[in-house]
């Protein structure tokens, strides 16, 4: 079976990130292959600890992250899959914390210091990028030119270069009229959940299909 892993960088079940990373997981399904979301809010794990256990010389973890806590299942799980996913909201115009943390304990390990910098993943898996955010995606290319790159160096460099999925100018509270917003108008957020957010999953559910398409084992 081709198993994908579909991270969600997201605190919140069944919000955006959520609904995104699930029309991907459906899509893969749809394919033929298998799909397991991984709420990283859930884990318990922080960042890179900078031990080098993955760098030291004829250490048993060497190339492999293997520090104590909840993500080392969870890492090991992603090297025996095909593909994977990591999905983010922007926060302060970044992806989460806990994203960014994921990436380096991912990441790290399969980087090796060496000429060209190689990969020693155990394999190039196929990946994809899932983001969403409160902006435009017209105010997004303004203000985040590089971020998106810059976010999946790692992952490019030790996976495949991801796929990219967005959607933008999500809708972020259940009910407007509760909170203090004064830059974003409800009844355009509320048009463009139920006009744009269903084709912004509709290419999540088309990006997992052709994942599993494309890998041939
Ligand atoms: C702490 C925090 C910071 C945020 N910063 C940004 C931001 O810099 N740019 C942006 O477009 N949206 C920002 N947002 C909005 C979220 O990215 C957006 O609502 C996202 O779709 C939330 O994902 P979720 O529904 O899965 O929780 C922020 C939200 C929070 C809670």
């Amino acid at each position: 079976m081709k198993k994908v892993i579909i991270v969600n960088g997201s605190p919140r079940k069944n919000w955006n990130t959520y609904k995104m990373c699930e029309s991907f997981a459906n899509g893969v399904k749809t394919a033929g292959g298998e799909a397991e979301i991984i709420n990283l809010y859930d884990v318990d794990f922080k960042g890179c600890r900078s031990c080098f256990a993955c760098k030291l010389k004829g250490g048993k973890s060497f190339g492999r992250c293997a520090y104590p806590d909840g993500l080392p299942a969870i890492l090991d799980k992603i090297s025996a899959a095909v593909g994977l996913v990591v999905a983010s909201p922007i926060y302060c115009s970044d992806v989460t914390g806990v994203t960014r943390c994921f990436i380096e304990r991912l990441t790290f390990p399969f980087f090796e210091y060496k000429e060209g910098y190689p990969s020693i993943a155990p394999k190039k898996l196929k990946t994809a990028m899932i983001y969403t955010m409160n902006v435009s995606e017209t105010l997004s290319n303004q203000m985040y030119p590089d971020l998106f790159d810059k976010t999946e160096f790692m992952i490019a460099t030790v996976f495949e270069k991801p796929v990219r999925i967005f959607a933008y100018d999500t809708y972020q509270f259940s009910d407007y009229d509760k909170y203090v917003v004064e830059t974003f108008d409800k009844n355009e957020k509320l048009k463009h959940k139920e006009e744009q957010f269903p084709k912004d999953l509709q290419k999540a559910f088309e990006a997992g299909k052709n994942m599993i398409q494309s890998i041939n084992i």
